[in-house]
């Protein structure tokens, strides 16, 4: 299998004045079809790794290549349409905006990415079946649980079918039982062939996955298969 992502020096330095070290030079490859967890303790690094690999910050150093291409050097507009069609992302606190349905929430990614509205349609009830909230298109976020919000913030990050889907402890605000069902789901989508990256605090949420690699003070401490 085809290495997805490539990371090699990657450096994130916040603030001028104090300046905190959030990564500190960071090597990762990740072969197409892998299901990664990453850990460690609260502030080592994992929310700025993801933020990064998804575009939405720029690194003091180094590269990340997707797909061949690397995102640090990309021009915004190429930026912008790598965030779009090749990256989902799941937040903790799942981010749907409150004011619209289920499938109007899904939908908006698709909108940003020039879909038709039949076809933004169509594939928002499509991916509320794959994630077993067919009943809920029309329910806006504060009628749905929050395993059930979660599941629509991962129909979301389905939507343009981008093969790396990055999750940031997507199960942090779930209670067991519903953490179970929704990782139950994750580890389906994996099997369909789709490259996840999944920060996560819970030990069981990690066991499930192919290598487990454990940030500490923005290193890789150690990786487990
Ligand atoms: N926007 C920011 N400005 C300054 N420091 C930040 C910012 N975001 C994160 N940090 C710092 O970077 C380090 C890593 O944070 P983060 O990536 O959020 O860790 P984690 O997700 O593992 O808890 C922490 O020391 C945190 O305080
Ligand atoms: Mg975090």
């Amino acid at each position: 299998m085809s290495d997805i992502l490539i990371i090699s020096g990657l450096t994130k330095i916040y603030g001028t004045q104090v300046k905190t070290t959030a990564l500190a030079s960071i090597d990762l490859k990740v072969k197409q079809g892998e299901f990664i967890a990453l850990t460690g303790e609260s502030g080592c690094g994992k929310t700025t790794l993801l933020n990064l690999i998804a575009g939405l910050d720029n690194p003091t150093d180094g590269s990340i290549i997707i797909d061949g291409v690397d995102i640090t050097t990309l021009p915004d507009q190429q930026l912008a349409e790598i965030r779009c069609n090749k990256i989902g992302i799941v937040f903790q606190f799942f981010n749907l905006i409150p004011t619209l349905t289920a499938s109007e929430n899904i939908e908006i990614s698709m909108m940003i990415a020039k879909k038709s509205d039949g076809e933004q349609q169509r594939r928002a009830k499509e991916l509320l079946k794959i994630v077993g909230l067919a009943d809920k298109a029309n329910s806006k976020p504060d009628e749905l649980s929050g395993g059930e919000q979660q599941r629509v913030a991962i129909a979301r990050a389905l939507a343009n079918n981008s093969t790396l889907i990055l999750m940031d402890e997507p199960t942090g605000n779930l209670d067991s039982k519903t953490s179970k069902d929704l990782m139950k789901h994750v580890r389906k989508l994996n099997q369909e062939g789709k490259t996840i990256i999944m920060a996560t605090h819970d030990q069981m949420v990690a066991k499930d996955t192919n290598r487990v690699i454990c940030l500490q003070d923005g290193k890789i401490k150690k990786t487990t298969s």
